[in-house]
């Protein structure tokens, strides 16, 4: 087993290994001091794995209230959110009681934010169940929902009592969705750890995620303990996000949050290749790492349109945008722009 350990607004182990499901009775003895747990998963998950967790969870003495919601990012808002708060008031959970995240990111997301704001604040775990939760959304406390203006526009930072990967899980993902969580670990590659986009290159992690998951999961620490409310180092983690989420927005979140990084990344490469910022072999041999991992990295939106919706991110600030840009391999800065020379650079990474 590997232990990251973050020290956030509170002190937190993010423990990474095979099985830890089944230890997950023992950690909620050592988070909550009450002896109830609510269980908030998807239709996906929850036939998977709801047992088990249960099954901990009771013999470490827990009652436990399952919520399980319809799967989909479409069902990360307002509605299951006060369905979920007047659940947990219904079971009468108290500040002593805890709240356990079974599932990805939109069950993270979900779950973070009702246990930041129910009874303003009960103690939760994060289980992630997909490769892109463990490495990323279930670390660091960004909680949120998303309402019909964007993603993630209603939220709070919130750190998790404790995170358990159990790489287990990763054995059932779909590949498309295993292929999302790559993207992120590229991302974390393309920020500064050029070791890692080697490693990559050179073999094939998933048949042994515990080394590159840790690896990122660290990086990701090194960042929210340097900038836990993400006004400044933490934006790193932002590289292919504001590009691709315009890419998202255009395809209706048809393109998945992965699939669109891996054409943000592509194309805010592209488009630092042009302006000099950025050596040239940088581009190709990101391609190749991407597709290596079944991503792609072209898109058909025209740039306008790519403009228009990535205007509508929260990362936006007045009249500038922080634009992660790649200066090397494995190696990016945070650069400001004006909000209208964002469509140059969309423009140029679409090569035109
Ligand atoms: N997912 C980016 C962050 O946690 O800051």
């Amino acid at each position: 087993m590997t232990t990251v350990t973050v020290q956030a607004s509170h002190t937190y182990d993010v423990k990474i290994a095979r099985g830890l499901l089944a230890s997950v009775g023992q950690e909620a003895a050592r988070a909550f001091r009450g002896r109830t747990a609510a269980v908030v998963s998807d239709t996906n998950v929850a036939p998977l794995y709801l047992q088990a967790v249960t099954d901990s969870l009771n013999q470490a003495g827990f009652r436990v209230c399952p919520f399980v919601f319809p799967a989909g990012e479409e069902h990360k808002n307002g509605g299951t959110y006060l369905d979920l708060l007047e659940f947990l008031a219904r079971e009468h959970l108290t500040r002593a009681d805890g709240l356990v995240a079974l599932g990805g990111g939109v069950v993270g997301d979900l779950t973070g934010f009702a246990a930041a704001t129910f009874l303003r604040g009960v103690p939760f775990l994060q289980l992630p169940t997909t490769l892109l939760a463990a490495v990323d959304a279930s670390v660091g406390g960004k909680t949120a929902i998303d309402l019909r203006g964007g993603k993630n526009l209603a939220g709070a930072f919130y750190q998790p009592q404790a995170v358990l990967c159990d790489l287990d899980t990763l054995d059932t993902l779909p590949a498309e969705t295993f292929a999302d969580g790559c993207a992120e670990v590229i991302k974390y590659g393309m920020i500064g750890d050029p070791a890692l986009l080697d490693k990559l290159e050179r073999l094939d992690f998933r048949a042994d995620p515990e080394e590159v998951a840790a690896r990122c999961i660290a990086q990701k620490r090194d960042l929210v303990e340097q900038d836990e409310f993400d006004t400044g180092a933490r934006q790193l983690l932002n590289l292919g996000h504001t590009i691709g989420h315009g890419v998202e927005a255009c395809s209706g979140y048809a393109i998945s949050h992965g699939k669109a990084v891996a054409i943000g990344m592509t194309l805010v490469t592209r488009a630092a290749v042009s302006l000099g910022l950025c050596p040239a072999p940088v581009l190709p041999r990101l391609e190749a790492l991407l597709h290596q991992y079944g991503l792609p990295t072209a898109t058909e939106y025209p740039a306008r349109a790519l403009y228009e919706k990535t205007l509508s991110d929260k990362k936006r600030a007045g009249d500038t945008i922080t634009l992660v840009v790649p200066t090397g391999w494995g190696k990016s800065r945070l650069r400001q722009i004006p909000v209208g020379e964002l469509l140059t650079w969309i423009e140029r990474g679409l090569g035109q």
